[in-house]
């Protein structure tokens, strides 16, 4: 029987989402890998325990996450339901409609009909009553922003969501549903993008539009799916992201591509005493609309070297001056 760590909430930092009364972990636990049908239950039931040991309270899921699609969902649900029902109210779960999940026309992007059936779907994979947040997974181009807004708005109104966010909408977008939801007095909150130190279009596009509006940015893949960090220094293991058939969304070549420039960075990382994985998370929380971080781990020790991230989160101009040169002289 699963009992929580009492001390859980001495070394975490919760961070608010933008002007709302929302806090959330700065480093939050993301299952869009290892948590499908195909990943062992045993490790995702100590995965998920560790994250809320160690003060995570946001559990970022997907309609489409596993595989098999819906399966990390199930998964979640069953150890939330078997272990951690009594934790409910200690914990921030998400999930969100958009990419496709089943056939036919409405299986995907954001008309009412797939966002509605798929948070009723969502909702009952996981075992839960509401969300706390759910997002639009992605802008579509073809609906009208207004009706993807009223959908998300009606899960509010129905008590099926507590907040609302929008992933992968650039500036422009999230500024134009940020307007729409305004008028609607949703309680849209955040929005969830890549930001990485090889990925940091969000800088210019999209950080200035968060600011003016008051909300916040989450952002996935903080570790480039696993690049910054030691991972792929010796070659790539068997049982890596970038080795797994069923994970197609790391290439080989980006290994190959980015490995002198990860060993540039691991150098400054090590000069400050941290692993790359821990000064690569360090570097996206500098950013004061970033309120949280959402990484992925295959296994404990890699959540636990992403959550000592937070030992140090102090950027002297001179250290930011060398990433930022390494990484202008990637092609
Ligand atoms: N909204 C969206 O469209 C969207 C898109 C992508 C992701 N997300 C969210 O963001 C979450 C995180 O994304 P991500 O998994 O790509 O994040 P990530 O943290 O960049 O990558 C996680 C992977 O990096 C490796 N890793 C993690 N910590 C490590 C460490 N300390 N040392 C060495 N290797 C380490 C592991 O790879 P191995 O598996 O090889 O061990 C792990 O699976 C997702 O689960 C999802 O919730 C959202």
């Amino acid at each position: 029987m699963y009992s929580a760590n009492t001390d859980r909430y001495q070394k975490m930092i919760y961070n608010r989402l933008g002007a709302s009364g929302l806090k959330i972990s700065a480093v939050s636990l993301g299952l869009w890998h290892n948590f499908g049908s195909v990943d062992s239950l045993e490790n995702q039931k100590k995965i998920i325990h560790q994250a809320f040991d160690l003060g995570i309270t946001y559990y970022d899921l997907a309609n489409n996450y596993g595989p098999v699609p819906g399966s990390a969902e199930e998964n979640f649900g069953h150890v939330l339901s078997r272990d951690m029902k009594a934790y409910r109210d200690e914990m921030i779960i998400s999930s969100k409609a958009g990419y496709h999940m089943w056939e036919g026309p409405y299986g995907d992007w954001g008309s009412r009909k797939s966002i509605i059936a798929s948070a009723n779907q969502s909702l009952q994979r996981m075992g839960l009553e509401y969300f706390d947040i759910f997002y639009s997974h992605r802008p579509d181009p073809k609906t009208p922003i207004e009706e993807t807004a009223l959908a998300l708005d009606q899960l509010v109104r129905e008590g099926k969501a507590l907040y609302i966010g929008v992933s992968n909408y650039d500036g422009k977008q999230t500024s134009a549903i940020s307007k729409i939801f305004h008028e609607l007095k949703t309680p849209f909150v955040v929005n969830q993008s890549r930001y990485n130190m090889f990925n940091r279009k969000i800088e210019g596009d999209l950080l200035p539009v968060l600011k003016d509006n008051n909300k916040a940015a989450v952002v996935f893949s903080p570790l480039a799916q696993g690049l910054l960090t030691n991972r792929y220094l010796n070659g790539i293991p068997d049982d890596s992201r970038a080795a797994k058939s069923s994970s197609p969304f790391l290439k080989k070549e980006q290994v190959e591509k980015t490995l002198n420039t990860v060993k540039e960075l691991e150098c400054v990382a090590e000069k400050r005493e941290q692993t790359l994985a821990e000064m690569a998370i360090a570097w996206n929380l500098r950013q004061k609309e970033v309120s949280s971080v959402i990484v992925g781990a295959s296994r404990s020790e890699q959540l636990q070297n992403s959550v000592n991230a937070l030992k140090n989160l102090t950027f002297s101009v001179e250290e930011l001056k060398i990433i930022d040169k390494i990484l202008d002289d990637v092609d």
